[in-house]
């Protein structure tokens, strides 16, 4: 993993990234981190987690390892990063799950109930956590890591898509009762090169490709960049939305 290599100057915000050992969670914390923000990441393997604060930077990133969906980790996670750091301005809710493949129509209960508590459960439980902890009383912002799958139908990935459509809507109650002080948006991805997505493209990319106006898959810088706006005073009027982030693929009517 790549060394920031550019002079930071420190912003003095602080954020959360959880699932930030790799993928598009390592790409937003490594954008959040050449604004000048500090960042703490979270995820299940403590290894990858050590690893991955070495390429963004000890100084000025940190690590809790645990599961999002676990109540005691979201808690233990935000008071470290207030002992460590004393403010949680940014949350980004980025560790999602995709356990299963196929039709709903036999989607086993249990794994559907496990989809929603990962992404959409963990995502509400970290906001609360923020929340109570730094934003009620000074503000922030709170980015969720949806997509397109939460935005139309797409077959065999249904419990994940029915999630995804959950936190976009988690987005926009969140935005309307933390208003005015924190503001709440969502990014919504096309297939991004991470391992979670590889199934969706190894062995087939060009054809995987052919279908984005822009000519090729997403990487996590894409998704770091977006997710860096709507926690900057760019996006200081922007609050309850959700930004597709799909090199064009949802411009296709669907007619050949
Ligand atoms: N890649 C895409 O095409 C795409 C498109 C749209 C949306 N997304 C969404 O983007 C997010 C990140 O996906 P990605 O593609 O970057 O995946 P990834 O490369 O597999 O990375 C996932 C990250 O989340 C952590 N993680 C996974 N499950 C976790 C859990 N239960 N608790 C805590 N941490 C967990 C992983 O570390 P450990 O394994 O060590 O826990 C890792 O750091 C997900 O919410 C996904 O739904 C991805």
């Amino acid at each position: 993993m790549a060394e920031q290599s550019e002079e930071r100057q420190d912003s003095g915000e602080v954020a959360i990234v959880t699932g930030g050992s790799r993928g598009i969670g390592y790409g937003v914390a490594q954008a959040l981190i050449a604004r000048g923000h500090r960042v703490c990441i979270t995820g299940r393997k403590e290894d990858a987690l050590r690893e991955a604060v070495d390429g963004l930077g000890p100084g000025c990133a940190m690590y809790v390892a645990g599961k999002a969906h676990d109540e005691d980790h979201r808690r233990v996670a935000v008071e470290k990063v207030m002992e460590a750091y004393g403010r949680v301005d940014h949350l980004v809710n980025n560790a999602g799950t995709n356990p299963v493949f196929g039709p709903i129509a036999e989607l086993d209960l249990g794994v559907a109930r496990k989809v929603f508590e990962t992404n959409v459960v963990s995502a509400l439980g970290f906001a609360q956590a923020t929340w109570a902890a730094w934003q009620r009383d000074n503000g922030g912002t709170v980015v969720n890591v949806a997509s397109i799958a939460g935005m139309s139908a797409s077959p065999f990935i249904g419990a994940y898509g029915m999630s995804k459509a959950a936190m976009i809507n988690l987005t926009q109650q969140l935005a309307h009762e933390f208003s005015p002080g924190v503001r709440v948006n969502a990014v919504a991805p096309a297939v991004v090169k991470t391992k979670f997505a590889a199934a969706l493209y190894e062995g087939r990319e060009q054809e995987a490709v052919a279908r984005y106006p822009m000519q090729r898959l997403g990487v996590p810088q894409d998704i770091g960049g977006a997710a860096a706006f709507l926690t900057s005073p760019d996006s200081a009027w922007i609050t309850g939305q959700t930004l597709v982030v799909d090199g064009g693929l949802s411009l296709n009517a669907g007619v050949e």
